[in-house]
């Protein structure tokens, strides 16, 4: 695999990127030592997308990883590899976002991100002591308009090559849409065989926004994940007759519908698997027999609602489709 070319998707940037990222959120982050060395391994097998955020904490041995790959020459320069990072929830607001693109770049030592993303339509107080501990009180109303208008300024100085969102359904959508000036590339969400996003990709393939799949895999054996994909019987039968492992079947579905996949492991063998994908096919009668498969949401979001924040009920969360 290793020196084999990841295909890449065309966004409305200009800009590609590879279909297949190397997803860094983890329930239990090891050092950043350890980080960088299983980061390096990856570029090594192969993988030149890395997506990350301010709230994962691998910023840092993102950076570090880099300056180790260009020393050992996997790569030759950082243009090599997308990067896509994302401000958290505590500075989505018209005057943060700048500052906090301009962190993450201290971090990653670099001087611009492939791709900044909006990592939630939702706000909490700047000055939370734990980012990721916080009440119904901490949530704030999140302002759509500024926000984006705040990115399309990452956009214009050059920090973000592109920029989007994540987690936006259709009518959030619609409504940044109504004064953005540049579209969003791309909106990173959770898709897989088993949450398939049929009504949001045709919405965003109308608007030329590429939809990125996380936990592709069903966020499997993660804290909120499960085995609905990985343990599909459906995909367990297809991954047989094809020799393939359901993760594989996953992931090249996730390709054959237009998309792309950030797929997290930080084991070797599983990493390689994640890219061994561009071998074979899924059949119409296969990809009938995916449609078939009982639609559900890993990951709900219930920790984002509050009477005061800007959602208050799962269906104003993800605009009707929970
Ligand atoms: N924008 C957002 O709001 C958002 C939200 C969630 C996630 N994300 C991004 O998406 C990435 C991926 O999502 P995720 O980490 O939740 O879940 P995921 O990629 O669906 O699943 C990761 C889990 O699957 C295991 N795994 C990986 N490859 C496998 C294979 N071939 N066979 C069996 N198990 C395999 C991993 O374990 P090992 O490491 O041991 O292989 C890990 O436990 C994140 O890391 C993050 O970058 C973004
Ligand atoms: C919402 O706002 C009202 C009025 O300011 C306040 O009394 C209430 O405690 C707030 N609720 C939460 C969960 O923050």
């Amino acid at each position: 695999m290793a020196g084999k070319k990841i295909p890449e998707v065309l966004l409305n940037s200009g800009h590609k990127m590879p279909v297949i990222g190397m997803g860094t959120s983890v329930d239990n982050r090891p050092s950043n030592d350890v980080l960088a060395s299983i980061f390096v391994d990856a570029i090594e097998v192969g993988y030149r997308h890395f997506d990350s955020a301010s709230v994962y904490g691998t910023e840092e041995a993102i950076g570090i990883a880099l300056a180790k790959a260009l020393e050992k020459g996997l790569i030759k320069s950082r243009d090599e590899v997308f990067i896509t990072s994302k401000p958290w929830n505590t500075d989505a607001d018209y005057d943060l976002i700048v500052p906090a693109l301009k962190t993450t770049l201290k971090k990653l030592g670099t001087e611009y991100v492939d791709l900044y993303l909006i990592h939630w339509p939702v706000r909490l107080r700047h000055d939370l002591e734990n980012p990721v501990v916080f009440t119904k009180e901490d949530l704030l109303p999140f302002d759509i308009e500024g926000t984006w208008k705040a990115m399309e300024e990452c956009y214009k100085l050059g920090l973000a090559k592109s920029i989007g969102i994540c987690n936006y359904g259709t009518q959030k959508l619609t409504k940044l849409l109504e004064t953005a000036t540049i579209t969003p590339a791309v909106n990173q969400v959770e898709m897989n065989p088993s949450w398939q996003q049929g009504k949001l990709r045709e919405f965003c393939k109308e608007k030329g926004i590429h939809v990125s799949a996380w936990s592709a895999l069903g966020a499997y054996k993660v804290t909120w994940g499960s085995g609905a994909v990985v343990e599909n019987q459906i995909l367990q039968d297809i991954a047989a007759a094809k020799g393939k492992t359901t993760a594989q079947v996953a992931l090249r579905w996730v390709y054959q519908i237009g998309s792309s996949a950030m797929a997290k492991s930080f084991n070797n063998e599983r990493m390689k698997q994640n890219l061994e994908i561009f071998d074979f096919e899924l059949s119409e009668d296969d990809l009938e027999k995916i449609k078939q498969i009982p639609q559900r949401r890993q990951y709900l979001g219930d920790m984002w609602l509050s009477e005061n924040g800007s959602c208050k009920t799962l269906e104003e969360l993800w605009d009707g489709d929970v």
